[in-house]
């Protein structure tokens, strides 16, 4: 018989066979007979060494189409034949009446939740990653990873809560510095929300444990203006208006030189009022270079690259954005104030 008769001969049996087919197990055994190693079709290409170059190369274009055609109408076939499977299941299953209208989701996220999320958000829109880490870390990543050395008196500034095993609860984000800068080397952008502990005593303004989010750019011409600039459009993003910022110096040992950005106050826009205690200026986030010794010590070349890293106390900014005057009340599990914070 010639090639030509003999593919036509396959793909009328192949269409013949599909008719009657009604279950997976079924079109398995087809794909098989017909795909597989020893299938038809691959037999047909077996046979194609005896014919000279002309009737090969026409014949192999003949048993490729059919080849497609097989495998497409298997693939379309097991997709029907899933989904009236899966149909039939439903149909069968009276837990569920899938017919029934959904009843609107209850609860409510928490506010700092709500302005975490918004903030993930727009840093992932700027190209950031963001990164969840321990609460629990040791003593290495709090300091000296960023550069508190044992003994400085730089130490004092938080509060520390040590535990039996020699960890110690997170006092600030920075612990993340080390291992993010570790796990993403040099270039890179990272913000790292988390649950921070001081040994405070609690009032309307102060809690030992709140919310902060670290971020971090390491490029080869970072500067301070590339800090302006990013925190800028984050603030304007989360206020929803334009925010100017402002510059003073602070000193944080992990940063060289480190600054303190306030915003200009964005409820009277700077002329003075209660929210800004009459100053015009809010006190809003620590931030500044990235230290070379941090780089350094997370193995990144600090002649060849800077970076900025800033610390945003979340908790701070979500008191801002819905006006909550007593901070205890983020920690105070008391629903009733907590739902008031939704935002569709
Ligand atoms: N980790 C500092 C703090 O909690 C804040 C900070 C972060 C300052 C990054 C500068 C740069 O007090």
């Amino acid at each position: 018989m010639e090639m030509k008769d003999k593919i036509e001969q396959v793909k009328a049996r192949f269409q013949e066979e599909m008719q009657s087919i009604c279950g997976t197990e079924e079109l398995e055994k087809i794909r098989v007979a017909y795909l597989g190693k020893k299938g038809l079709i691959t037999d047909l290409m077996k046979n194609l060494k005896d014919l000279n170059a002309d009737a090969k190369r026409e014949a192999g274009q003949q048993i490729n189409q059919l080849k497609q055609q097989v495998s497409e109408f298997i693939a379309a076939k097991s997709s029907e034949l899933e989904a009236a499977l899966a149909q039939a299941r439903l149909q069968q299953d009276t837990r569920y009446d899938i017919s029934l209208p959904a009843k609107p989701v209850t609860g409510t996220l928490h506010p700092i939740t709500i302005v975490q999320r918004e903030l993930e958000d727009i840093f992932r829109s700027m190209g950031f990653a963001v990164e969840d880490f321990k609460e629990v870390v040791t003593e290495y990543d709090n300091f000296e990873a960023v550069n508190i050395p044992k003994y400085h008196p730089a130490r004092d500034m938080q509060d520390t809560y040590y535990l039996d095993n020699g960890q110690v609860l997170k006092t600030h984000t920075s612990a993340a510095q080390n291992t993010i800068l570790r796990k993403y080397g040099a270039p890179c952008r990272a913000i790292f929300p988390g649950r921070c502990f001081r040994n405070e005593a609690i009032d309307a303004s102060h809690e030992n444990t709140f919310f902060q989010m670290e971020g971090i750019m390491v490029g080869e011409d970072i500067s301070i203006s590339n800090l302006i600039y990013f925190m800028k459009t984050m603030l304007s993003e989360v206020f929803q208006k334009d925010i100017t910022v402002r510059l003073r110096p602070g000193f944080f040992p992990f940063v060289e030189p480190g600054f303190e950005l306030d915003i200009q106050c964005h409820v009277c826009g700077g002329t003075g009022c209660p929210t800004c205690k009459q100053g015009g200026w809010i006190e809003l986030c620590p931030c500044g270079m990235i230290h070379p010794n941090v780089l350094t010590m997370a193995g990144i070349d600090s002649e060849k690259y800077t970076g900025f890293a800033f610390g945003l106390g979340l908790t701070r900014l979500a008191m801002m954005k819905f006006g909550i005057r007593d901070i205890r009340v983020f920690n105070s599990g008391n629903l009733k104030s907590l739902e008031q914070f939704t935002i569709q």
